[in-house]
């Protein structure tokens, strides 16, 4: 796809939502039968998988830590997930991608909990249209909680970004998708622990202002009360006998 003229006009997005729209959101719970916890959340086109597996044994034996778990996240976009094929296996974004992830987690799942033990997460993006390490945290979040794994929060994660309309004039967006993620002159990631409003996953790529990131994050938090809102209704529906 070409650079288009355009990514805002008439009040409305080149998907036809307004700047603070996020796209339909689904979010299933125990989806992997395998897993100790498992859930599907879908932003629009963006699908991602995630499944946890622990505590259970650590390997390799040297990451063993005496006083608590190991929390690993496994960021993985499958070959099919995007328009040109991808490479499969873990490059650079890969890796970067399941660091912040991971970070993201430890510091609200309780880890003391389960000392010497391993807690793997795999985050699996089935079908990208951006904002896909969002859209896996959200879903890890769902999948920890589903394993019964304690944690002082939930984790929700929302994107922001920057884009232009036909006279050049630029606005925040939330819930990015591909063609503003590309061409758009900004895109953030941006992930709080619900109960303790702790930023647990910020990254931005390209330049705004600060003005234009306080607008962004305002009504990122709006939409967060949302993503919110669907992860615990998706939790209890698992749970609630008819
Ligand atoms: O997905 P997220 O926004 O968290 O990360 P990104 O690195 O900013 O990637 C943005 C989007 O670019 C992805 O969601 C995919 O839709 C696309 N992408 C792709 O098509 N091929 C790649 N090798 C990497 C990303």
């Amino acid at each position: 796809m070409e650079k288009p003229e355009y990514l805002f006009k008439n009040g409305k997005r080149l998907d036809g939502r307004k700047l603070d729209e996020f796209r339909k959101m689904k979010i299933k719970v125990d989806v992997i039968d395998n897993a100790e916890g498992s859930a599907e959340v879908e932003f629009g086109k963006t699908r991602v998988v995630a499944a946890v597996y622990g505590p259970r044994e650590l390997h390799p034996k040297h990451l063993v830590m005496s006083d608590r778990a190991l929390l690993r996240a496994h960021y993985d976009m499958l070959s099919f997930s995007v328009e040109d094929r991808k490479r499969p296996g873990p490059g650079r974004r890969e890796v970067e991608i399941s660091k912040v992830l991971s970070e993201a987690f430890r510091s609200v799942v309780a880890l003391d909990r389960f000392p010497r033990t391993g807690i793997d997460v795999f985050v699996k993006v089935v079908q990208a249209d951006a904002s896909t390490r969002i859209t896996g945290l959200n879903a890890a979040s769902v999948a920890l909680a589903h394993a019964g794994i304690p944690m002082r929060s939930m984790v929700t994660g929302v994107t922001f970004g920057k884009i232009y309309d036909d006279k050049g004039k630029t606005y925040m967006a939330v819930d990015v998708f591909k063609p503003e993620d590309q061409w758009g002159m900004a895109d953030v990631a941006y992930a709080k622990a619900w109960n303790t409003g702790e930023v647990v996953l910020l990254q931005m790529d390209g330049d705004v202002t600060k003005e234009e990131f306080m607008e962004g994050k305002k009504m990122a938090d709006k939409a967060m009360e949302y993503v919110y809102k669907e992860q615990v209704k998706a939790l209890k529906s698992v749970y609630e006998v008819e």
